[in-house]
C-alpha cells in the first residue's frame, strides 16, 4: 500500500467511525483504537505535507492559530420566525395557512433548539464553508471551528446533491455547559448565562483548539438548494440523515390542528429530559411547493412559526442564606433553598446578588419563595409569595457585617452593590484566590499547577502566599496524593520557568485591585522597578496614562499594607523579574501618544491582537467604538458599513493596514 492510500484509508476509517460514534450512538471500536487511529493519520500527514486535505479528520482538532473571522454574505437570507405564545395564536396561524393554501397540507412539527444557528454549505460531498446568521444578510466564516464539531460531518456519504446548504442550531450540551462553568467558577471567571451564550461565545473563538475541548453538537433542520431529492422538508432531513447528518428524531409530521396540539404538550414536559436546551417548538408547512406559494414577509416565512414555552418558575422554602467569599473579596449571598425541580435540574441554591436585592425582597428566613430559570442556567429569586407568610415566619435576612471566612468586618465601596472582607492577606478563600490567579496563563503561566493542586497546598499548609510556591522543592510534593516523582518535577520546573517572566506579567500576577493586564503594562512602562513604584505617590501615578485615582488608589493601598510589602521583598529575593529589562522595552515608542484608535475589519498582516498590542506598545490607547474623540480608524477588509457611516458623519480618518505599519516603523 502506498503512503497515500493509507491515508486514504485511514481518512475513510475515522469519518465512519466518528459517524458511528457521534451521530449514531454506536461505536464499532474503542476509543483507545480511535485515538491510536487518529494519530497515525495526524503522523504520516505532518510527515507528508502534499497530502494535506481541509476535511481530513485530524482537522476535527483544531488549531491554535490566531484569526479573524471573514465576513461571507448567504446566498440565501437567513431569516427569523414568527414568535407565539399560545395556543390560539397557533390556530390562528393553522388557519391562515389554510385559507391561503386551499387545499390539504402537512405540518413538520419540532424542537425549538436553543442554541446559535449556522448555515453549512457542501459542495460535492466536501464542507466548504460554516456561517454564522450574523445581521441575516451575512455572518462570520467560522468554518475551522465548526470542523472541532464531531456531530458535522465533513464527508458526506451516499447519493447527495453536488451543491447544497443545510441550517441547524450549534448546541453545547447541558451536561457540558455545567462543567464548563464549573470551571469557571473555580477559576472566578464569569460564567455563562445559559448554553446558547455559551455555544455562541464559543463559536466566535480564535482558537479552534479550545473550540474542539468546549465539545458542541449540532442539529441540522432546514435543507436548501437548487436540486434538493424531494418536495417534503421532512422527507429531505430523512435523506440528509442519510448523508451523515445529525438531524432531529423528534420531528414528527402533523395532519390536523389536533395532532400539532399534541406535539406542544408531549414536549411542553418532556423537554426536560432532552440532553440540550430548547425553548419551544417550531412547525412548518412541509411540502416545498406550498411552501414557496406561501413566501415570506420582510423577515419572516409566511410557512413557518415558532411557539415558545414559558418560563418555568417554582415555588419552594428559603431554609437559611449563606456567604461566599471570592479571591477579590467580594462577598456572594446564596439563597439554601428546598430542593426543587426547575428546567430539568433539581435547583437547592440560587444566587441573591447584594445587598440591595434581598432588601428588596423584603426576604425573611421560610418565606416561600419564586425561582425561576428563564433562559438563565443560575437560578434567580424573583419573589415571595407573601400569602403564604404565617405566624412561623422566621427572620428577616439581615446580610452579614463581618466575613463567614475569617471574621473581618466587612466593606462597601462606594458606589458599588456588593460587600468586600477587606482582609487580603490572611483571609483563606482571597489567599487561594490569589495564588490561582498569581500561577494562571496570562499572569505567571505556571505549568502543571492548577486550582485543585494549589488547593491541596494550602490545606497541607505548604504554601500560604505567592512567595511560599518558590521554597517548594519535589520532595515536599511528589508523595502527595495524586502527584508522583514526575509531575512533582514539572510543578517545580514550571515554578522555576516563571522566573524569566517579564515585570508587566509579574505586575499583573500580584492581584493588586483593578491593576488588570493593560494597566500592568502600562506601570511596567514607567518605572524602572518595582522599589519606584512602592515609593511613587498618588500625583506620580495619575500622571501615568490610563490610571485614575481610583486605580493609583489601589496600588497605594496595597504597598501601605507591610504585609504585602514584605512578600514583595521575598518574592524579589526568589528571583523574579521585579525590574525592568532592556529588551522588555525595545518596540515601545511615542509614536501613538495621546491616540485613540479603533479597529476595525478583517486584516491580512497581523491579527486583531497583535495590532492591538502594537497600538499600546507606541503609546496609543485601543478603544472599542467611534467617537468624535478617536483620532483614526485602523480599517482593515470588509469594514461593517454601519461603522464607515459613523466615521464618514464625524470626519474620522481611516488608516489602511499598510500606512499604520509605515506610521510606526
Ligand atoms: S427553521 C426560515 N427550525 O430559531 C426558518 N429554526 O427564530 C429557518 N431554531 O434562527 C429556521 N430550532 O436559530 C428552524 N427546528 C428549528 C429550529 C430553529 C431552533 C432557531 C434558529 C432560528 C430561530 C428562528
Amino acid at each position: 500500500m502506498t503512503v497515500k492510500e493509507k491515508i486514504d484509508q485511514l481518512r475513510a476509517d475515522l469519518h465512519r467511525h466518528n459517524y458511528n460514534y457521534y451521530v449514531l450512538n454506536a461505536p464499532e471500536i474503542s476509543d483507545k483504537e480511535f485515538d491510536d487511529r487518529m494519530r497515525e493519520l495526524q503522523e504520516l500527514e505532518k510527515e507528508h505535507p502534499e497530502y494535506q486535505d481541509d476535511n481530513s479528520p485530524t482537522m476535527r482538532v483544531g488549531s491554535d492559530l490566531n484569526k479573524n473571522f471573514t465576513q461571507v454574505a448567504h446566498k440565501y437570507p437567513m431569516l427569523s420566525l414568527g414568535n407565539t405564545y399560545s395556543e390560539s395564536e397557533v390556530t390562528d396561524f393553522y388557519d391562515r395557512v389554510k385559507k391561503a393554501l386551499n387545499e390539504d397540507f402537512e405540518i413538520c412539527c419540532e424542537l425549538k433548539y436553543d442554541g446559535t444557528s449556522i448555515s453549512l454549505t457542501y459542495e460535492n460531498g466536501k464542507l466548504v464553508r460554516a456561517v454564522t446568521r450574523g445581521d441575516g444578510e451575512k455572518g462570520d466564516d467560522v468554518t475551522d471551528n465548526v470542523k472541532t464539531i464531531r456531530t458535522i460531518p465533513l464527508v458526506l456519504h451516499g447519493s447527495y446533491p453536488e451543491l447544497f446548504e443545510i441550517r441547524g442550531e450549534i448546541l453545547m450540551p447541558w451536561e457540558v455547559f455545567e462543567e464548563l462553568n464549573r470551571e469557571k467558577e473555580a477559576r472566578e471567571e464569569p460564567l455563562f448565562a445559559n448554553p446558547r451564550n455559551a455555544a455562541s461565545g464559543t463559536l466566535k473563538l480564535q482558537n479552534s483548539a479550545i473550540v474542539a475541548s468546549r465539545k458542541l453538537d449540532a442539529y441540522l433542520y432546514y435543507l436548501l438548494g437548487e436540486e434538493l431529492p424531494c418536495d417534503g422538508h421532512y422527507e429531505n432531513l430523512q435523506a440528509a440523515a442519510g448523508w451523515g447528518f445529525k438531524t432531529s428524531e423528534h420531528m414528527k409530521k402533523a395532519h390536523s390542528l389536533e395532532e400539532v396540539f399534541e406535539y406542544i404538550r408531549y414536549w411542553d414536559t418532556e423537554r426536560k429530559n432532552l440532553p440540550v436546551a430548547t425553548d419551544g417548538i417550531v412547525l412548518k408547512v412541509n411540502s416545498m411547493r406550498q411552501q414557496k406559494n406561501l413566501g415570506f414577509t420582510a423577515k419572516s416565512p409566511r410557512w413557518a412559526i415558532a411557539y415558545k414555552f414559558q418560563a418555568e418558575r417554582a415555588l419552594t422554602r428559603l431554609n437559611k442564606v449563606t456567604y461566599q467569599v471570592g479571591r477579590t473579596g467580594a462577598v456572594t449571598p446564596v439563597a439554601n433553598l428546598d430542593p426543587v425541580q426547575l428546567s430539568g435540574t433539581i435547583v437547592k441554591r440560587a444566587s441573591l446578588h447584594n445587598a440591595d436585592i434581598i432588601e428588596g425582597l423584603d426576604l425573611h428566613i421560610g418565606d416561600m419563595v419564586y425561582v425561576e430559570k428563564g433562559g438563565e442556567i443560575i437560578p434567580k429569586i424573583t419573589g415571595v409569595d407573601k400569602d403564604a407568610r404565617s405566624m412561623l415566619i422566621g427572620e428577616k435576612v439581615k446580610f452579614i457585617t463581618h466575613c463567614p471566612e475569617c471574621g473581618s468586618k466587612l466593606i462597601r465601596y462606594e458606589g458599588e452593590a456588593a460587600h468586600y472582607c477587606p482582609n487580603e492577606t490572611s483571609c483563606p478563600p482571597q489567599i487561594k484566590g490569589k495564588i490561582e490567579h498569581f500561577i494562571s496563563r496570562k499572569a505567571m503561566n505556571i505549568d502543571g499547577l492548577g486550582p485543585e493542586t494549589v488547593d491541596m497546598f494550602y490545606r497541607l499548609g505548604l504554601i500560604k502566599n505567592t512567595a511560599d510556591l518558590y521554597q517548594l522543592t519535589a520532595d515536599d510534593i511528589k508523595n502527595l496524593d495524586r502527584m508522583g516523582e514526575k509531575s512533582a518535577e514539572n510543578i517545580i520546573k514550571g515554578i522555576e520557568a516563571s522566573k524569566e517572566v517579564p515585570f508587566e506579567r509579574v505586575l499583573f500576577a500580584l492581584g493588586i485591585r483593578f491593576v488588570g493586564e493593560t494597566v500592568a503594562k502600562k506601570i511596567a512602562k514607567s518605572f524602572n522597578d518595582i522599589d519606584e513604584l512602592e515609593n511613587a505617590n498618588l500625583e506620580k501615578l495619575i500622571n501615568i496614562d490610563e490610571i485614575g485615582e481610583k486605580i493609583a488608589q489601589s496600588i497605594l493601598t496595597y504597598f501601605a499594607n507591610p504585609l504585602n510589602r514584605e512578600l514583595i521583598e521575598r518574592l524579589k529575593s526568589t528571583g523574579l523579574q521585579l525590574y525592568r529589562r532592556e529588551e522588555d522595552l525595545s518596540g515601545y515608542t511615542d509614536k501613538l501618544a495621546g491616540q485613540s484608535i479603533v479597529i476595525s475589519g478583517v486584516f491580512t498582516h497581523h491579527s486583531r491582537d497583535e495590532y492591538k498590542e502594537l497600538i499600546e506598545k507606541n503609546g496609543g490607547k485601543n478603544v472599542g467604538s467611534i467617537s468624535a474623540k478617536t483620532s483614526f480608524i485602523l480599517a482593515g477588509e470588509n469594514m461593517g458599513p454601519a461603522k464607515l457611516e459613523k466615521a464618514h458623519k464625524l470626519g474620522i480618518k481611516l488608516m489602511s493596514e499598510d500606512e499604520f505599519l509605515t506610521l510606526i516603523s
